[in-house]
């Protein structure tokens, strides 16, 4: 067998508080971020050594922010190295973040070409395929339309298409799976079993370990920015989720895997009803209260807080931020009780993830990924007995005349 892809010594540095182009999650925490017009270097990934065989089937896990996307984004040459070498053997395509890998301005006909001769193929072995492509994605209505009026669905629809017909020798896909409906998720995995069986390299990335388990031979666990462990899919996997399950036990004292001064810093979060009880699952539409409790080394200003929910496919669904609602803290110092009500939880049921910021005098006091996990269960949003539909996205609560 030979190698497909070969990295060697890879490390990609990025800066905080730059402005980020591309994605709504990064854009606003630049914003965020960008008040502190503080610019802090750190490794999204650090000295990544791999090797794919080709025919490989290579399932990437790890929690938001270990780096999935910027490896894949390395790979497609989206972005480059800091350091390191990356070698290629074939062609390769890429779906991945909404937004990237198609040309706004062009139809989706167009972009089929476009793609199609970014691999190398044949204008008549791209026609070839077309009824194929428009068929998968069904949207023949719209093939014609330019893709910046697409919705998000439409997109990943066709880019899936475009992706998995086309006949690159190696296939990244990141997450776009969890976008769209159940039924299409199954057609994109009968169509990747398909696309596997025929020898393709593909390296994919999802939250959905079910779908590794089913698709994948291999499996890469990434944390902060290094490969944590690799192997057989179904023991990668068994690795992340016995470290997931470690690092919720471990107290948030003991977790050392932050980012920031420190001169302020979260001693305790925990998500209770109104009367303070601790809430080990909560349910859609439920009035649930996070109760922080920070410590300052000494006085401190302008401290900022933001929790980040994040779903299980690692998309921002809301930001709860102590500036942005007026709440801002007076000089703290020692001790200090902070708490943040939502009264009509608008997540659907599912897992949810929550990462931490505080900010004290505009420069990042400490920074958690993955601080909570929220298990929400389905609950009466609606107030009308009628569940909302489980993966529609957020609750918004909406009147109809
Ligand atoms: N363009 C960028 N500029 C600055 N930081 C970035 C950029 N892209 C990603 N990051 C940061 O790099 C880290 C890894 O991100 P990412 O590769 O998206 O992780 P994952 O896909 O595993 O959730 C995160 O801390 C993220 O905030
Ligand atoms: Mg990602």
């Amino acid at each position: 067998m030979s190698s497909a892809i070969h990295i060697e010594g890879l490390s990609k540095e990025y800066h905080r508080g730059k402005i980020r182009r591309g994605d709504i999650r990064s854009s606003l925490s630049s914003w965020w971020t960008g008040l502190g017009k503080k610019k802090e270097a750190f490794y999204a990934l650090r000295d990544i050594d791999l090797d794919v065989q080709e025919g490989d089937v290579v399932g990437i896990v790890g929690p938001n922010g270990a780096g999935k996307s910027t490896l894949l984004k390395l790979l497609s040459r989206i972005t480059f190295p800091t350091k390191g070498r990356i070698t290629i053997h074939g062609t390769l395509s890429s779906m991945l973040e909404v937004g990237t890998g198609f040309h706004p301005e062009l139809t989706g006909r167009e972009n089929i070409f476009l793609n199609g001769s970014i691999i190398g193929m044949q204008r008549e072995e791209i026609a070839r395929k077309l009824d194929s492509i428009v068929d998968f994605s069904g949207l023949e209505a719209f093939l014609d339309t330019p893709v910046k009026h697409y919705s998000s669905g439409m997109y990943v629809r066709l880019a899936f298409s475009v992706a998995s017909h086309l006949e690159p020798d190696i296939l990244l896909i990141d997450e776009v799976l969890a976008v769209g409906d159940q039924d299409f998720r199954k057609k994109c995995m009968a169509r990747l079993m398909n696309v596997s069986g025929q020898g393709r390299t593909i390296l994919i990335v999802s939250h959905q370990m079910s779908y590794l388990r089913e698709l994948c031979q291999k499996g890469i666990y990434l944390h902060q920015g290094q490969i944590q462990h690799q192997g057989q899919i179904n023991e990668t996997i068994q690795h992340y989720i016995q470290h997931f399950g470690q690092q919720k036990n471990i107290s948030l004292q003991e977790r050392e895997d932050r980012r920031g001064s420190g001169v302020v810093r979260l001693t305790h979060i925990e998500v209770t009803d109104t009367d303070g009880h601790s809430l080990p699952v909560v349910a859609s539409g439920q009035e649930v209260v996070f109760t922080l409790r920070l410590n300052a080394t000494k006085e401190e200003y302008d401290v900022r807080v933001q929790m980040e929910v994040y779903n299980m496919y690692g998309q921002m669904c809301f930001v709860a931020n102590n500036t942005v609602s007026n709440h801002s803290l007076p000089n703290i110092r020692g001790e200090h009780k902070m708490q943040c009500t939502i009264s009509r939880l608008p997540l659907n049921a599912g897992i949810y993830f929550v990462n931490l910021n505080i900010y004290a005098s505009n420069k990042l006091a400490d920074e958690i990924i993955n601080v909570l996990e929220l298990n929400v269960e389905p609950g009466m949003f609606y107030k009308t007995g009628n569940l909302p539909k489980a993966n529609t996205g957020i609750l918004v609560e909406y009147r109809w005349e």
